[in-house]
C-alpha cells in the first residue's frame, strides 16, 4: 500500500476521486470546481433531489476526460450535527470497497475539516484503507493473474503534507498489524500449528523490532504448568509459550501484560464438539494474534511502556492420551483443577498464563481469548465482554473502546458463580455445575488465578470473526483487539497509571 499526502488538487491523476461531503443546501464551495468541469451535472443532480448527501450514499460522475481523475465519487456523510468518527469510518469503507478494482484513488477530505482535525481525517482515511482493502486469497489460483487492486492512495488536506507525516506513519503501522491479525487468524490450523504461529511471530518481532522468547514443551513442564500440559497431550504438535516484550527490562515505566488464548485448533478434545461448524475452531487463537499484532505497533511506535505479551499456543485434540474428563491437574500456582469437560480448555491455558505474569508485576494484566459460545449467545458480534478485579482498569477499556469501533461490555462476577466452580475434590473445576452464566464463569475461572494482580478478561469470541461481511470487515477475521488496546496503552502513556 503506497499513501501520499498532497494538498487540495484537482490536477491529480488517478482512477478515482472520492470526496466525502455533508448534506447542505447549497452545492459546497469545494465541490464547485467539479461541477463547472464536469458541465454541472453534480449540482443538476442535487437540484433534481436525486443527489442528498445521505450517510453512505454513493454517487459517481464519469469525468470522460475532463478532470485527470477519471471520476468523481462522492461519498455522503450525512446531517453535519450527526457526523462522528464512527460514521465517517463507515462512509470511508463503503467507499473503498467501490474503488477496490482501481489502482490509484484519491481521497478530498477538505469537506470535513470543520468537523475533524487534519490529523484524524489522516488517520481515519489512511487506516480504514487497509482495512476496506484486505482480501485473503493466498489459498485461491489467480484467474486474471495481474487483476488491479487499490494499492495507491493521495491523500488530500489543506496544511502541509508534513505536518501529518507522524499520524500517517502510526495509521500504517497500525493498519498493517491488525491485517497481520486478521491474516494469522484466517490461515487455517494445518497451516497455523504452534509451530508455525512462533515463526509468524519470530518473524514479526524482527521487522517491529520487539524482542520474542520461546518456551518449548520441557521449559513449560519445568515451570509446572500442567493446565497447559494437559489441553496439549492429546495434539501430535507440541505446545509453544511465547514471550513478546517491548522495552525489556524498564521497570521505571508502567509495565502492562497482555494475554492471548493461542489454540490452534479446538475440537473440544475428548469432550468433543459437533462437527457442524467444528472448522470454525481453527480461529480461536484470534486473542494470541491480537497480543502479537498489538506488541508490533506498540514497538513500532515506541511508545513509552514496558509491554510484555503472553502467548500459550496448543491443539486442543481427542487421542489415546488426551486428557480425560475427570482428571485433575495442578496449575502453575499451585491450585488442583478437575478438568470436567476438556473443551472448556482456553481458560486451562490461561490459568497458567496468568500465574506467570506475575514475575512481571504488571500495573494491568488484560486477557483476550475466545472462551466461550456463551458470548454470542449474550452480545452477539456486536461486543466483546469485559470482566475483571479492578473498577478502573475496566474504566480505562472502556474509555478505549469509545475511540474506536471495537466495542466492549461489562458483565459481573458475583460470589455466586465462583460457588458454582467448587469441585468436590479438587481445588476448582473448569465448568460450573450449573451451566449457566457461561461466558461469566470462564472469567471467574480465571479470576482464581490472577491472583491479586490488577486484570481484566475480553471474551472475544463473537467478535473475532465474522460470517457476514460487516462494514469494516469481509467474512473472516476482523483482527479485534488491535484497536482497542492500542487506544488503552495510549490513554495509559498519556495519563499514567
Ligand atoms: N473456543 C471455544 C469457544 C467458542 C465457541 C469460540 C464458538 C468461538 C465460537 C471454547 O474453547 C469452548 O469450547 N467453550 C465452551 C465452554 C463450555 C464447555 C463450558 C463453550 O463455549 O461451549
Ligand atoms: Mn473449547
Ligand atoms: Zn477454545
Amino acid at each position: 500500500m503506497k499513501i501520499q499526502l498532497q494538498s487540495p488538487d484537482r490536477s491529480c491523476e488517478c482512477n478515482v476521486m472520492i470526496v466525502p461531503w455533508c448534506k447542505s443546501d447549497t452545492i459546497p464551495a469545494q465541490l464547485s470546481g467539479y461541477d463547472a468541469a464536469l458541465s454541472h451535472e453534480i449540482s443538476r443532480s442535487i437540484e433534481q433531489g436525486k443527489l442528498e448527501g445521505k450517510e453512505g450514499e454513493m454517487a459517481v460522475f464519469p469525468s470522460y476526460g475532463k478532470l485527470p481523475a477519471k471520476r468523481i465519487l462522492l461519498a455522503g456523510v450525512g446531517s453535519p450535527d450527526k457526523l462522528d468518527r464512527h460514521i465517517l469510518r463507515k462512509v470511508l469503507h463503503t467507499a473503498y470497497r467501490q474503488c477496490l478494482r482501481d489502482e490509484t484513488a484519491a481521497i478530498r477530505l477538505s469537506l470535513l475539516a470543520s468537523h475533524f482535525s487534519a490529523d484524524e481525517l489522516v488517520f481515519e482515511a489512511a487506516t480504514c484503507l487497509y482495512s476496506a482493502a484486505y482480501t485473503f486469497d493466498r489459498y485461491q489460483e489467480k484467474l486474471d493473474k495481474t487483476p488491479s487492486r487499490l494499492s495507491s492512495l493521495f491523500i488530500q488536506i489543506d496544511r502541509k503534507a508534513k505536518d501529518h507525516a507522524a499520524v500517517l506513519r502510526e495509521a500504517e503501522i497500525t493498519g498493517n498489524a491488525i491485517n497481520l491479525a486478521r491474516d494469522l487468524v484466517n490461515t487455517p490450523a494445518n497451516h497455523m500449528t504452534p509451530a508455525l504461529f512462533t515463526e509468524a511471530a519470530l518473524r514479526e518481532a524482527k521487522n517491529a523490532g520487539f524482542g520474542l522468547q520461546i518456551l518449548e514443551q520441557k521449559d513449560i513442564q519445568e515451570l509446572g504448568m500442567e493446565a497447559l500440559l494437559a489441553v496439549s497431550r492429546g495434539s501430535t504438535e507440541p505446545p509453544k509459550f511465547l514471550i513478546l516484550e517491548h522495552n525489556t527490562g524498564r521497570t521505571d515505566l508502567p509495565t502492562v501484560v497482555l494475554a492471548g488464548k493461542g489454540v490452534t485448533f479446538d475440537s473440544g478434545g475428548i469432550s468433543i464438539k459437533p462437527s457442524r461448524n467444528m472448522h470454525e475452531m481453527k480461529t480461536d487463537m484470534a486473542g494470541a494474534a491480537a497480543v502479537v499484532g498489538t506488541l508490533s505497533v506498540a514497538s513500532q511506535l515506541k511508545l513509552p511502556l514496558h509491554l510484555v505479551g503472553l502467548t500459550p499456543l496448543t491443539e486442543n485434540m481427542p487421542d489415546g492420551r488426551a486428557t480425560r474428563p475427570g482428571d485433575i491437574v495442578k496449575a502453575m500456582n499451585g491450585k488442583t483443577i478437575e478438568i470436567l469437560n476438556t473443551d472448556a480448555e482456553g481458560r486451562l491455558i490461561l490459568g497458567d498464563t496468568l500465574c506467570y505474569a506475575e514475575r512481571f508485576k504488571p500495573d494491568y494484566l488484560i486477557d483476550l481469548a475466545t472462551l466461550t459460545g456463551a458470548c454470542i449467545v449474550a452480545l452477539g458480534h456486536e461486543a466483546a465482554a469485559v470482566l475483571g478485579n479492578n473498577a478502573h482498569l475496566i474504566d480505562l477499556l472502556k474509555q478505549a473502546s469509545g475511540l474506536c469501533d471495537e466495542r466492549i461490555w461489562q458483565l459481573p462476577i458475583w460470589e455466586e458463580y465462583r460457588e458454582d466452580l467448587k469441585s468436590d475434590i479438587a481445588d476448582i473445576a473448569n465448568i460450573g455445575k450449573s451451566g449457566a452464566a457461561g461466558t461469566i464463569e470462564g472469567a471467574a475461572f480465571l479470576e482464581a488465578f490472577a491472583g491479586s494482580q490488577a486484570w481484566a478478561h475480553l471474551d472475544i469470541a463473537g467478535v473475532a470473526n465474522t460470517t457476514k461481511p460487516r462494514f469494516y470487515s469481509i467474512p473472516g477475521a476482523t483482527g479485534y483487539g488491535v484497536s482497542l488496546l492500542l487506544q488503552f496503552l495510549k490513554l495509559l502513556s498519556t495519563t499514567g497509571v
